[in-house]
């Protein structure tokens, strides 16, 4: 057998130690599986006396994580710590610097500084690999990267944040509020360190950009994304959602249009019998879209200690057994530059909910104004009657152009039976 990997980790929370116990749980099977021992030699995180439900005798202890890329006893360097910037970055730069393969589960650091970091690697011959980086267990990166290589990709669109998916799935299951819920995914190891990261789709997001800048063969803007998180998805909307027969999901969709590449992430509305609706709690899913393979869906755990350390330690064998991929699938000079749709620019059927004072006249006035935008009403609700107070309504379009639905809402909204700003869900017929 060859000399083992010698691999020094950097993070030791949910996903590090997650990855120490795997690798010491399955050292025999992995051993088999590389053709070496893959052994953590050096460790690094904030508090040195923390208990971590891990041995950690072993390995060299650094207090700063930036000198594993210099310990010579470290062949591969492994970021668990998270966020764009500060430690995590420093040390991306001083792995790849000091010739060392680079391994993170880190979306934020590369859905930011992903172009600059491949630029870096190539230059020093190592690779960076991050297969934990997106839907956690989903072994999407190389699904996209390799399995699909000969395909040009039309659609990627995907659950990929098991916080949000698992709090929208226990306020529809359980009818409970979104905060409880909320520190019930905390405390079970899914969200973030800042958890607005989860809820207001910037995770999502971050997972999004990496898949397209895979799918498309393209450098991403992360900041060219359209984010809308899970904060103003109320009960009455999942209960609505119900009654015609959707549910609502937070997705991430990339998709080639006449626009240019449309990137977005939003709750929408998606039809309950549809395979991604019936994803639920932590997991995620991925639909591909390949014009040899036509679709591909997968499925699996997005978020937690054991997925997401199934997935670095993948990367790991990968580099024990000398598999290099191109970071981004190819040369990063070959990479186009994506020419990005907004989203005023998507076609698409929506779910609005007004909420309005029950007189005669006002959906009179509300319909008025959607056929002077060109809208095309499907269905609409409403229950109840409470004359002179607030009831709400809901209105289904059929397909349409947002801007002028946002335009016919600018109006509505200004209506004097109109009480509260409309709820706008966008429908997706997956
Ligand atoms: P945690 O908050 O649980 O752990 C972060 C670790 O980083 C801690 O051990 C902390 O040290 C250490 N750390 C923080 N700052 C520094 C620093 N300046 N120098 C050295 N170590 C530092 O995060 P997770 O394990 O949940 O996430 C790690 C990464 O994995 C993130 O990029 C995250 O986005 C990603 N990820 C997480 C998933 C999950 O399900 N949790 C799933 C997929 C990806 P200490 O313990 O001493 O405080
Ligand atoms: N916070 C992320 C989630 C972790 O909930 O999906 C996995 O990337």
């Amino acid at each position: 057998m060859l000399k083992p990997l010698k691999v020094g980790i950097a993070g030791l929370g949910t996903v590090g130690a997650g990855v120490v116990k795997l690798l010491a749980a399955q050292a025999e099977l992995i051993a088999a599986r590389a053709g070496r021992p893959v052994v953590v030699t050096a460790v690094s995180a904030r508090d040195r006396t923390r208990e971590r439900g891990v041995k950690l005798d072993g390995p060299t202890w650094h207090d700063d994580a930036v000198a594993l890329a210099q310990d010579p006893d470290v062949d591969v360097v492994v970021e668990l710590i998270g966020g764009a910037e500060g430690k995590a970055k420093a040390l991306a730069q001083a792995a790849i610097a000091a010739g060392k393969d680079f391994v993170t589960a880190n979306k934020a650091l590369l859905a930011v500084h992903g172009a600059a970091l491949a630029r870096a690697a190539e230059a020093n011959r190592v690779t960076i690999a991050y297969e934990a980086a997106v839907a956690g267990g989903i072994p999407v990166v190389k699904a996209l990267r390799e399995g699909l290589a000969a395909n040009r990709v039309s659609r990627v669109a995907g659950i990929l944040n098991g916080t949000c998916n698992y709090i929208l799935t226990v306020m529809r299951e359980e009818k409970r509020d979104f905060a409880e819920v909320l520190a019930e995914a905390q405390a079970l190891g899914y969200a973030e360190a800042d958890p607005s990261f989860d809820i207001d789709g910037v995770d999502a997001a971050h997972k999004l950009a990496i898949l397209a800048g895979l799918a498309f063969g393209a450098r991403i803007g992360f900041e060219s994304l359209h984010i809308e998180g899970i904060r103003r998805v109320s009960a009455i909307d999942i209960a609505f959602a119900r009654e015609l027969g959707y549910r609502i999901k937070l997705l991430g969709i990339a998709e080639q249009t006449g626009a240019g590449i449309s990137l977005r992430v939003h709750p929408a509305m998606v039809p309950e019998r549809k395979p991604i609706a019936t994803v639920d709690g932590v997991f995620n899913a991925v639909l591909l879209e390949g014009d040899f393979s036509g679709p591909v869906f997968l499925r699996g755990r997005g978020a937690g200690e054991g997925p997401t350390a199934s997935a670095v330690v993948a990367d790991l064998i990968d580099l024990a057994r000398g598999i290099r991929v191109p970071v981004w699938g190819m040369a990063e000079s070959a990479l186009a530059q994506a020419h990005i749709a907004p989203i005023t620019e998507l076609n698409g059927a929506y779910f609005l909910r007004l909420s309005v004072v029950d007189q005669p006249g006002v959906l009179a006035d509300v319909t008025a104004i959607l056929r002077d935008h060109g809208i095309s009403l499907e269905s609409m609700l409403q229950h109840g009657r409470a004359p002179g107070e607030a009831v709400p309504i809901v209105l289904v379009t059929h397909e349409t152009h947002e801007a002028a639905v946002n335009a016919a809402l600018a109006r509505i909204a200004a209506l004097p039976a109109v009480l509260e700003p409309p709820a706008l869900i966008r429908i997706e017929p997956q």
